[in-house]
């Protein structure tokens, strides 16, 4: 394994940031310090002005493999991830077939094992996500699975949510619901209200999606088995599970970047692009989403990436598939809803990487078979999962220069400040001035 040292960053520990080297060898933090002298034929690496902390983790990755891989593969998620400072991430089950047993978890995962960063995976909570049998959750949380999600959709039936938690809490892990109820939904491509009508475009309730948080909020407090609720999209999504937490459930939210950056208007283009599940909302729920970042209201920015082939992202709006890319964007995306120049770096890395880290637990306390430890304190002697971002990087968004396979970003030719200059992953350097090393 290489030796190399991140020279002079502002390193951000979990209270307190210096201006310190940071010398990784061997897989590991060797020595965090204002000068480190390193051996002869280490590589430097110049971090002046930019931060140097824990590789980011997103929750929330649709890597499309077995099924889907014209649109998107374990390796070049991988990388597309690798480019967006992520040194692990959580694959998503709804694949085709879905990852509903050991047999396909292990194959995500020995894949996973051959690219640049930590693969985990989240299993399905039902057999094929159908929401009908539980899957075999115990059989795959052996293999180190902890999150288990039928993402995509919730489970919808309330009695089989119930069980599902009562068989997953003695396991340890946590389900992750995808919250919409599909009746209130049903059929629905864009957010519901006046834009939706004018538009003559069939609306999916923010109600949808409030009443399975607060389902699933009375069925924890029921059952006392963790929920991590996914890309929260609404302000009262938020507040539903700011009061719960406040009684002390246990449960945890994440927000996606187009849910803080775009808002239905984009919808008055018709174009599929902007089509995603649960939909882009209105304009005050993007700054309650944002406010609620900076509060700490949050636990993780995860992605969403969703990477769908081009022609399926050009049918009609009515039948084009929901979802958008995310991983190369999150981070400079998260930096810009902090406000940027005014950004808290604590806050970054913990919406970043400390805290999804800890909802999939990914960090170094948790015992785990296959995976190393993430969301480090970045002190000597933890696994090197290590980003270096520049805040003050400007840079534009090209469709072009994607690492994803797919092209179906919303970005394209957004201006973006904060960049990822480079990546420590598994102990080896990933990135290095922004692109693959
Ligand atoms: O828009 C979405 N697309 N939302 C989801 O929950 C799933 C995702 C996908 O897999 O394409």
């Amino acid at each position: 394994m290489s030796a190399f040292v991140l020279r002079q960053g502002l390193v951000i520990g979990e209270n307190s940031s210096d201006v310190l080297d940071v010398f990784i060898d061997e897989g590991r933090l060797r020595e965090v310090s204002p000068r480190v002298d390193v051996p002869r034929g280490t590589k430097e690496i110049d971090a002046e002005g930019c931060w140097v902390g824990p590789g980011f983790v997103d929750l929330h990755t649709h890597l499309r493999e077995p099924g889907r891989e014209e649109a998107e593969t374990i390796d070049s998620g991988a990388r597309a991830g690798a480019v967006g400072g992520f040194s692990a991430v959580v694959a998503m089950p709804n694949t085709e077939p879905a990852l509903d047993n050991a047999a396909l978890v292990s194959y995500v995962l020995d894949r996973g094992e051959r690219t640049l960063l930590d693969v985990a995976v989240a299993g399905a909570i039902t057999q094929g996500r159908r929401g009908e049998l539980l899957a075999p959750m115990a059989e795959m949380a052996a293999l180190g699975v902890r999150i288990f999600t039928d993402d995509g959709v919730g489970v919808q039936d309330p009695s089989l949510m119930r069980r599902a938690l009562d068989y997953a809490k003695p396991l340890g892990v946590r389900l992750a619901q995808h919250c919409e109820d599909e009746q209130l939904a049903a059929g629905g491509s864009m957010n519901e209200g006046a834009l939706s009508s004018r538009l003559g475009l069939t609306g999916r309730p923010a109600l949808a999606e409030e009443l399975m948080v607060l389902r699933d909020i009375e069925l924890v407090r029921l059952t006392g088995c963790p929920v991590h609720f996914l890309h929260l999209s609404t302000a009262r999504s938020v507040a539903l599970v700011v009061a719960a937490r406040l009684e002390g459930l246990p449960v945890t939210c994440e927000v996606a970047p187009h849910h803080f950056t775009l808002d239905e208007g984009c919808l008055e283009s018709f174009d599929p692009t902007f089509k995603v599940h649960p939909p882009l909302r209105g304009a005050s729920d993007v700054v309650a989403l944002r406010a609620a970042l900076v509060s700490g209201a949050i636990d993780a920015v995860a992605t969403d990436h969703a990477p769908h082939a081009p022609e399926l992202k050009e049918l009609p709006f009515d039948e084009a598939p929901p979802g958008m890319l995310g991983l190369e964007h999150a981070a400079s995306l998260t930096y810009e809803a902090l406000g940027a120049d005014a950004a808290d770096p604590t806050r970054f890395f913990e919406l970043m990487s400390r805290g999804p880290a800890r909802v999939a637990q990914l960090r170094a306390a948790d015992v785990r078979p296959r995976h190393g430890a993430h969301g480090a304190t970045m002190r000597a002697g933890e696994d090197a999962n290590v980003v270096v971002f520049d805040p003050r990087e400007r840079w534009t968004a090209r469709r072009d220069t994607l690492e994803s396979r797919a092209l179906n970003t919303p970005y394209d030719g957004r201006a973006m400040v904060g960049r990822v200059r480079a990546l420590v992953a598994k102990g080896e350097l990933a990135v290095i001035d922004g692109a693959l090393a």
